[in-house]
């Protein structure tokens, strides 16, 4: 055990040091009735800490409002396994959290830790004593007030953060609330940089990759996967490392995905070499499609498969939504129609342009930043043959920044759901001792 006062000397430490941005919260009204739930969304830049406040009703869906919300960097992966400041880390969240919920309600506030991304690109090392020292705070009483069990802190599959920004996008949608017809549920496709997520409820039925969720005591089976290493970054890297392998004994090699007049070092294990960039959309398109390309047909069981021997289902007609990374991108090149209807052709054929504009051009006359000049065009490229490798089609995506003014984080998914599952066990308990 630390020292009270080595623990405060500590937490202010933690506070100069830790970057904390965005702070909103809602007038309250009516607490009585109103019920809390938080949410950490452990990330690999920052921690998002959000509560969620919604009224304790028996009917329908409940109608949740963000009540709090604030970022706090750096992510806890860039603790590697250093269990003490893991341990503040999480304390001083703890007090974070604790300034902006009455005494009162603590004890009967869930609180639930989700790590994403970051987390699951460690090694399994690292990640069990990550978590290790998180669940050693929170599940002391004495220095987590609110409810909690071993089970609410843990790493989410993609498959589990795909299905909660599905849940996210169609409740924004009143898809639930209105109790409407699955096929006019949207689909979901997201980039991050590490991974690519899908998730959509097909027509045909689901073979593999099923997730259920019940909401309003109907239940929902959800096809969702997430195709990791399938990130607009780690493309990046993979394409740089294809290049490496495929000129073994150059020392300069010409990145055709790379603006012309860019020019940055790549590496593979440990050989760097100089990298310059060849503004080839063409030849960046085919290095992307070796990436994409489906499995022959007898190496693809079950069928339909999307990329490699990944199954998934037809989207047919579903109608789609993005966000994040395809959204801004979107918007850099100016390409989306009033609605925010993606239009996968017109991307293509503006980004190709694009790539064979030089760096100097893109970054002074275009206003492209420094950093991302090249990789607006690979990710631009990118965008439109992944689509087109999981079967979407030109006009079926919007892409927004928020729906009906709300951001789209899948931790408002994460809380509905963990919100529904409560309300059935209460409910299943309840029936049993009838
Ligand atoms: C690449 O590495 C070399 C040698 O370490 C260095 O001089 C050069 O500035 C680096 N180039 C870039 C673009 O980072
Ligand atoms: C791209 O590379 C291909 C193959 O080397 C070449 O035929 C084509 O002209 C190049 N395109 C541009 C715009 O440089």
């Amino acid at each position: 055990m630390i020292s009270a006062n080595l623990r405060n000397y500590l937490l202010s430490f933690i506070f100069v040091i830790f970057v904390v941005n965005e702070v909103a919260a809602l007038p309250l009204s009516g607490v009585d009735n109103r019920k809390f739930g938080i949410i950490l969304d452990a990330g690999s830049s920052s921690t998002k800490l959000r509560i969620y406040t919604w009224e304790d009703t028996i009917e329908s869906v409940p109608k949740f409002d963000e009540y709090f919300y604030k970022k706090v960097k750096p992510g806890i992966s860039s603790f590697h396994e250093d269990a003490d400041e893991i341990s503040v880390y999480i304390r001083n969240i703890l007090a974070i959290l604790k300034v902006e919920l009455v005494e009162e309600l603590w004890s009967s506030t869930p609180l639930y830790f989700m790590a994403t991304a970051g987390l699951r690109l460690l090694d399994e090392e690292t990640t069990s004593s990550i978590m290790s020292a998180v669940q050693e705070v929170l599940l002391n009483i004495d220095e987590n007030p609110f409810q909690f069990e071993e089970e609410n802190a843990h790493i989410l599959a993609g498959e589990e953060e795909a299905l909660f920004a599905w849940l996210t996008v169609n409740y924004l949608n009143d898809f639930f609330a209105a109790k409407r017809p699955a096929s006019e549920s949207l689909g979901l496709i997201e980039l991050g940089g590490g991974s690519a997520q899908i998730a959509f409820i097909p027509d045909d039925p689901i073979y593999a990759g099923k997730m259920p969720a019940t909401i309003a005591g109907k239940e929902y089976g959800v096809y969702c996967h997430s195709y990791l290493s399938y990130g607009a970054t780690l493309m990046s890297e993979r394409i740089t490392e294809l290049l490496i392998q495929e000129n073994k004994h150059a020392n300069v090699i010409i990145n055709p995905c790379m603006l012309k007049g860019d020019s940055r070092n790549g590496t593979l294990g440990n050989k760097m070499v100089a990298m310059i960039g060849g503004g080839n959309a063409s030849l960046c398109e085919d290095l992307l499609k070796y990436y994409l390309a489906p499995a022959e047909a007898d190496m693809c069981s079950p069928k339909p498969c999307s990329i490699g021997q990944v199954y998934q289902p037809s989207v047919k007609n579903r109608k789609f939504f993005t966000f994040g990374l395809i959204y801004y991108l979107a918007k850099d090149f100016n390409i989306l129609t009033k609605p925010g209807i993606l239009n996968l052709k017109q991307m293509q054929n503006t980004v190709r342009e694009y790539c064979e504009k030089s760096y100097e051009h893109a970054t002074t006359v275009l206003g492209m930043s420094e950093e991302y000049a090249s990789r607006n065009c690979q990710d631009g490229l990118y965008i439109p043959l992944l689509f087109s490798a999981v079967g979407l089609d030109i006009d079926n995506v919007f892409a927004a920044k928020d729906m009906q003014g709300s951001s789209v984080a899948w931790s408002l998914g994460g809380i509905l759901y963990e919100e529904e599952r409560n309300r059935y066990q209460e409910l299943t308990s309840q029936l049993m001792e009838l």
